[in-house]
């Protein structure tokens, strides 16, 4: 007979399809470890207020042990639990009295399912957050090593998608380092609001027994207890901030995947994708697909829509538990998953991936120094603003005689404006190492600018 956690009052069994809808042993099973954790701290300080004799205590803690070894067997052999139970909490309460007898029925005391699913999905957060950021620190150390191995390479940067000015290829690796510097940062933030404990709120009043909720909190790792018992049970604010979180972290992995997709597109051709993590075509024998990069970029579309369903959810329940809140692990383990597999895949492709040095050089042309033209003009003492027009008139002459600006004859620079300069001073521009050391105030793209970025990123990871 199916072991039930209540229906005392109740004269028929629920109906077949309420049971599929209502039954989340499939996805919260995922929680066993954190369950019986959970139950094995909850029936030490059972005993420890005098509830629960040493006797009943030891039973319950060596039956506990048990169950989660034989859980751990099933799902490695199976990949499921086949319990008829509805949820992970009811399986682990009928398996304990397999082992524990009588003891097992004094677990639940003063708890509720409602305390406890709480507390079992945050324990998990705690551990896989932890196990995320480390993937995102990986990730952030693999672009700082390619910015270390590659500073001498340049390549076109482009704003609006057009060529704009030369970069360090590392600057561009950078950028995104530091995009996800901070979603580590957030991610530490979320993680103090995430370690307060709600066991011991009951269903939504509290605990009637005197129990030491701090003591309970510290002894699984929590840094405090929730401090009221309807919010314990009724909000879900840290599953929404890292839903939230997790599409913002996604939303910059796409973008890097989208430059990288363009940047492997055969019009530019300066970065080719590994076979490991490309894929042909069957039809088209010349193909190399990008599909990782584009998996991820659309992961990012799921997990913005995950963030948003989850908050869609929370917005008219009226307070504490509502069964609607079932659904926060089914999205919180299919996102979580999800942002994973990306980030591994990102750090393999951007490991793996080769920067063709001399493709990313033919990509730049004259006109992406034309703002450094102006500079040059600034540094004579002509205002920026007119400098710009000159710079612009000698675009357009250069036009109107079929040639580049380096091609344009310099009679025609000092005929649109003698600061200018000599001939040798003027060609000393169009030069793109002499283009990129200039940029050398704080986060720009000089040498010594974007090694300094590694340091202080190498400093950070150090730390981390
Ligand atoms: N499986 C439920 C959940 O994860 C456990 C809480 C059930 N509580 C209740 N009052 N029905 O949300």
């Amino acid at each position: 007979d199916r072991y039930k956690l209540w229906g005392g009052c109740f004269e028929e069994e629920p109906s077949s399809v309420l049971r599929r809808l209502n039954d989340s042993l499939g996805i919260d099973s995922r929680l066993y470890r954190e369950d019986v954790k959970g139950s094995k701290a909850w029936a030490e300080e059972l005993h420890r207020s005098g509830h629960l004799s040493k006797q009943d205590n030891d039973a319950i803690q060596k039956g506990l042990d048990k169950v989660e070894e034989k859980i751990t067997e099933e799902l490695y052999k199976n990949g499921k639990l086949n319990d008829t139970e509805e949820d992970i909490h009811s399986v682990v309460e009928r398996r304990l009295t397999e082992h524990a007898g009588e003891a097992a029925l004094r677990l639940h005391t003063a708890r509720s399912r409602n305390d406890q699913s709480a507390t079992d999905t945050k324990l998990w957060m705690l551990s896989s957050l932890k196990r995320i950021q480390n993937e995102i620190i990986h990730l952030i150390s693999v672009l700082v090593k390619r910015a270390e191995q590659e500073i001498d390479t340049i390549c076109p940067g482009y704003t609006h998608l057009q060529r704009a000015q030369p970069i360090r290829w590392s600057h561009f690796l950078l950028s995104y380092a530091w995009s996800f510097r901070d979603d580590v940062t957030r991610l530490e933030e979320q993680r103090i609001r995430l370690s307060s404990c709600p066991l011991g709120s009951g269903a939504i009043a509290g605990c009637a027994l005197p129990i030491d909720r701090k003591k309970l909190a510290a002894s699984l790792g929590f840094q405090n207890v929730t401090p009221n018992s309807m919010f314990a049970v009724g909000s879900r604010d840290h599953i929404v901030e890292f839903l939230n979180w997790a599409s913002l972290c996604g939303l910059h992995l796409s973008r890097l995947a989208e430059d990288l997709i363009i940047y492997s597109s055969q019009e530019f051709k300066f970065i080719q994708q590994s076979d490991q993590f490309s894929t042909g075509s069957s039809l088209m024998p010349q193909k190399r697909n990008p599909d990782g990069l584009e998996l991820v970029r659309g992961a990012a579309g799921i997990l913005l829509g995950d963030a948003f369903s989850f908050s869609c959810i929370l917005k008219g329940l009226p307070s504490t538990y509502n069964k609607d809140l079932q659904s926060d692990k089914e999205i919180l383990f299919r996102a979580y998953d999800r942002l994973l597999d990306c980030l591994k895949v990102t750090v393999g492709t951007v490991f793996n991936m080769k920067v063709d040095v001399e493709k990313a050089r033919s990509l730049l042309e004259p006109g992406m120094l034309a703002t450094d033209l102006a500079h040059a003009l600034v540094r004579r003492g002509v205002p920026f603003r007119r400098a710009h027009h000159l710079v612009g008139a000698a675009l357009r002459r250069a036009a109107a005689l079929d040639l580049d600006l380096q091609q344009l004859p310099h009679l025609e620079y000092v005929a649109i404006c003698p600061e200018f300069g000599t001939e040798e001073e003027l060609m000393k521009i169009f030069s793109w190492e002499a283009s990129v050391e200039q940029y050398t105030t704080e986060g720009g793209t000089s040498r010594n600018t974007v090694l300094q970025q590694i340091q202080e990123l190498n400093q950070w990871l150090h730390g981390n």
